[in-house]
């Protein structure tokens, strides 16, 4: 079962999300230090949670946050959409502006492996009105990536960054 929540819900969410957060960007291999779940929970969130369409679904088991994912709508203007924008002129004009940013998924890691991440990617993106989304995950060969391979998205730009990838997917309504 999947929970959404508004933004003061997720908001009010902030410590058990950095604790999920913490969980799976700080597990080696992906190495986030502490200070890094401290400035998505005080900086990040709430910065997004103030952006239209703002949507974070999560899970509980037991009552504890296991995993969460969340969005909003993406426009010009904002820092990410423009980076896109700059580092692919070619697709901007069909897939910057009005799509939903995908923004992040994380999965607690003790309960990974599970089909967790595959329930979170779908409840947020299941009634979306966008007609595109956009994400940008690892580069390499890891559970996230193959995640939205599996969910149909394509890879728009392998390499985004030296060791990023931009993503790109039609939402059917
Ligand atoms: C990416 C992430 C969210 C996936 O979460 P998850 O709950 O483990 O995802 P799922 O369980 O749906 O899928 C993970 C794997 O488990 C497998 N799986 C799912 N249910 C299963 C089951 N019942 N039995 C066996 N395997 C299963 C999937 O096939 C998948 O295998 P693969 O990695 O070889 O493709 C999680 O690994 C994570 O938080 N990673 C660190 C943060 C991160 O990378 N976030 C994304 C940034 S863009």
């Amino acid at each position: 079962m999947t929970e959404t929540l508004d933004p003061a819900a997720a908001l009010a969410a902030a410590g058990e999300l950095r604790r999920v957060y913490l969980s799976a960007f700080g597990a080696p291999g992906y190495d986030e230090p502490p200070e890094r779940a401290d400035q998505f929970v005080e900086e990040q969130l709430p910065t997004h949670a103030g952006r239209p369409g703002f949507k974070l679904v999560l899970t509980r088991e037991d009552g504890a946050v296991t995993g969460f994912a969340y969005g909003y709508t993406g426009e010009r203007g904002q820092w990410w959409s423009d980076r896109i924008a700059e580092a692919a002129p070619d697709l901007a004009g069909e897939w910057v502006g009005g799509h939903f940013e995908f923004v992040e998924l994380a999965v607690a890691a003790e309960v990974q492996g599970r089909g967790v991440g595959a329930t979170l990617h779908d409840a947020l993106l299941t009634g979306l009105p966008h007609p595109k989304a956009l994400l940008s995950t690892y580069a390499d060969d890891r559970p996230a990536p193959r995640l939205y391979r599996r969910k149909g998205w394509q890879v728009l730009l392998p390499n985004l960054t030296a060791d990023s990838a931009l993503y790109g997917k039609i939402l059917s309504r």
